[in-house]
Order: C-alpha cells, then sequence, then structure tokens
C-alpha cells in the first residue's frame, strides 16, 4: 500500500477512482475513447459484420485447430486418456462464435460489457482440475490470431481501402475486449 493508500485506510476515507469491474460500462466507454474508436469505425465494424458472420464457423475452428497444435494452450481441450474433448471443443467453439458475431455488431449495453468480464473471469478464474487458469499471455496470443484471421479475410473480400477501414476498426475493438478479457488476471487496481 503506498502512502496515500496508508493514510486513506487510517481515515477511513475511501480511495479516490473506481474499480473497473464495479463500472463496467464505464471502463468499455473510456477505453474505447482512449484508442480512438470512433462512430466512423463502428460504422466500419457493422459494415464488415456480414462477411464475418459468413466466415464465423471456420474463423472459430481455425483458432481452435490453432490451440490444440500447442501443448501448452491444448491441454485445455484433453481428455485425461490425452485424447481431443470434441464435446468440450464443440462447446468453446459455440461461445467464441457468440463472443465474434456479438463482437460484429459492436455491442455497447452494460450486459455486454459485464458479459465480457464474465468470459474474462471463466479463463482467468478455473478450476485446478480443468487445467487451471488460461494464462494471460495465451489469451493475448488468441486475439493477435483473431486480428490476422480477419485482416486477411477483409483483404481477400474487400477492395483495399474498405479492408484497411475494417482492419483499424476491428482493431480498436479486440484490444478493448482484451483489457476487459484480463481484468480477472490483473491485481485490482483502482482508475482515476
Ligand atoms: C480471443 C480470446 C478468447 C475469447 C474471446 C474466448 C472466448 C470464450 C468464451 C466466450 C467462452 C465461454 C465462457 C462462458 O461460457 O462463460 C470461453 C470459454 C473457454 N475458453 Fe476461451 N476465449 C479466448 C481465448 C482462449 C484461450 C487462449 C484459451 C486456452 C488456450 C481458452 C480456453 C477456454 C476454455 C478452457 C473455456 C471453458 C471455460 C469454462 O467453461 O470453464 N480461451 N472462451
Amino acid at each position: 500500500m503506498d502512502d496515500r493508500g496508508r493514510a486513506a485506510a487510517g481515515s477511513g476515507a475511501v480511495e479516490p477512482g473506481y474499480l473497473p469491474a464495479t463500472d463496467m460500462p464505464r471502463f468499455i466507454r473510456e477505453m474505447m475513447e482512449f484508442v480512438d474508436l470512433a462512430e466512423g469505425d463502428v460504422a466500419a465494424i457493422r459494415r464488415s459484420a456480414p462477411i464475418v458472420l459468413r466466415h464465423a464457423e471456420r474463423l472459430t475452428a481455425a483458432l481452435y485447430e490453432h490451440f490444440l497444435a500447442f501443448p501448452r494452450s491444448a491441454r485445455f481441450f484433453l481428455r485425461e486418456d490425452g485424447g481431443v474433448d470434441t464435446e468440450r471443443l464443440d462447446r468453446r467453439k459455440h461461445s467464441l462464435g457468440r463472443w465474434l458475431r456479438e463482437s460484429a455488431e459492436v455491442a455497447m449495453t452494460p450486459e455486454f460489457s459485464y458479459y465480457l468480464l464474465s468470459v474474462g473471469l471463466s479463463h482467468s478464474h478455473r478450476a485446478e482440475g480443468s487445467g487451471g487458469s488460461v494464462a494471460p499471455h495465451l489469451m493475448i496470443g488468441a486475439m493477435s490470431l483473431a486480428q490476422t484471421a480477419l485482416a486477411q479475410l477483409f483483404e481477400g473480400e474487400l477492395e483495399r481501402a474498405e479492408a484497411r477501414t475494417a482492419i483499424v476498426a476491428w482493431n480498436k475493438l479486440l484490444l478493448v475486449h482484451l483489457s476487459i478479457l484480463l481484468l480477472g488476471s490483473l491485481p485490482p487496481r483502482r482508475l482515476p
């Protein structure tokens, strides 16, 4: 605890600022402002949504194929005998597909911000028996994979300027999502 925290604790005063998880709509709004995710980006994401939705199944399948190719990420999807737990994998593909679809709509409701927080917590707070928590660097890597896959998709489906606009906008949105998905892995921190 720093001097300010000690003084606040001693005096019974509440420390200034807020914990992101206690006000997710504010956190997501401020992150969007910080990365300059403006109306034009929202429009670009929504315009590109049909392409993403058309390919959502293939994109999520490719992401999980990638996870299975590395022991450090595959272990979350294996049965005790070492085989792939296809049932669990199908459930995960479904949830990842839902995230992708809702992202494509740029849902900005309080419910969606808390949904993202709960998705993050379901990675950071997992029981030991089922592989333990997913390390934050795997989440960061997964977002990089998603960015690359979307960039390739847009380059193949859109004319160059529109592809660039879509990629820039999606990159901003995905990293705002990442900042939420990582909250459960970071020590709680009050923000001004
Ligand atoms: C772009 C990053 C990722 C997104 C958006 C994402 C999305 C999701 C979603 C929406 C769920 C369902 C959560 C729920 O039902 O509460 C989920 C569950 C899960 N994800 Fe991810 N995921 C990501 C990265 C990863 C990575 C890197 C791994 C591990 C290599 C992973 C492993 C899992 C596992 C094991 C579950 C099951 C959690 C449980 O039900 O206990 N995910 N993910």
